[in-house]
């Protein structure tokens, strides 16, 4: 393409990544895309003038599955093959073919990801809702999660995720709003959940929890003392999790698919898995 540069993007371009989740109307905060560029591996074609005209990421989880994310191109380099050559870039740094890669895709980019092999085995569901939430989830001790919980939040998100995701949690973590356990019987965590701040939302994520009980008393916990919008992007096998939120408020705003390269499932024990990190990070 001439006058763009394909060049790997670090932390000297959170700013210039952020602007371009604007021009993609998404919601991403800088501190968002900072945790973001902490866990993956960033790509985008980059103008004479220093301007970013796209990007993408590869999240890679140890060996046993990887992500691809914030895949961007600004409108007035759009249908030239950015895209395709950004996420070509992308795979070509997984080296596990028969490891799954997995994406949630929008509108726009699913006809790209299928001529690349990605096939939809699944949707998300991003649901809006407002704190206070209605009604109150009993019966569960939730409490503020503590630095001596992370190792155990660590392994929790291992054996949901069945991949080792823990760049990226641990950045989450620093950058949450409200982080919590569920707290087992032993006083070990069985379950946690984060949320993040955006301009007038909160969002909550990921949530990885041994029940639905457990699930939306971390909403809970995670939205006190906070009024306002509210998001959180469920994936649509959690059933009972999605009527019980939807019961409390919470509606169904986006369905975006979730598609799979190199595998028919993600690894790990996914019925723990109730919130997602985010659409880029699985
Ligand atoms: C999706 C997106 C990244 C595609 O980037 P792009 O550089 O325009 O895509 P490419 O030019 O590489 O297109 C490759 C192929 O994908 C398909 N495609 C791309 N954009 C499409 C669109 N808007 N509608 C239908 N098909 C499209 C076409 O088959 C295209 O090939 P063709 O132009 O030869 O027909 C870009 O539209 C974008 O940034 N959209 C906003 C953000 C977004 O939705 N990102 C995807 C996140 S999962």
């Amino acid at each position: 393409m001439p006058d763009l540069t394909l060049v790997a993007l670090g932390e000297a371009d959170i700013p210039g990544l952020t602007e371009l989740t604007r021009r993609a109307q998404w919601r991403f905060t800088e501190a968002d895309v900072a945790a973001m560029v902490s866990g993956g591996r960033f790509f985008g074609h980059r103008a004479a003038d220093g301007d970013l005209a796209s990007s993408a990421a590869l999240f890679p989880y140890g060996d046993a599955m990887a992500t691809v994310g914030m895949v961007i191109v600004s409108p007035d380099w759009q249908r030239r093959g950015l895209g395709r050559i950004l996420t070509e870039k992308c795979l070509a740094e997984w080296p596990h073919d028969d490891r799954p890669v997995a994406l949630v895709s929008t509108e726009q980019g699913a006809p790209l990801y299928s001529m690349l092999g990605f096939k939809t085995v699944g949707h998300v569901l991003k649901m809006m809702g407002k704190s206070p939430v209605p009604g109150v989830a009993e019966g569960r001790s939730v409490r503020a999660m503590e630095a001596a919980d992370h190792e155990a939040v660590h392994a929790l998100d291992r054996r949901a995720i069945g991949a080792d995701r823990h760049r990226v949690l641990a950045a989450k973590i620093h950058q949450a709003k409200a982080a919590a356990v569920v707290r087992g019987e032993d006083g070990v965590a069985t379950g946690y959940g984060l949320c993040v701040e955006q301009p007038e939302q909160r969002v909550v994520g990921p949530i990885i929890a041994p029940d639905e009980r457990a699930a939306v008393a971390l909403v809970d916990h995670l939205c006190a003392g906070y009024r306002g919008p509210v998001r959180i992007d469920i994936p649509e096998s959690q059933r009972v999790f999605r009527n019980v939120i939807e019961d409390r408020g919470f509606a169904l705003d986006d369905r975006p698919p979730l598609m799979l390269r190199g595998g028919d499932a993600q690894p790990g024990d996914r019925d723990l898995w109730f919130a997602l990190a985010g659409q880029a990070l699985g």
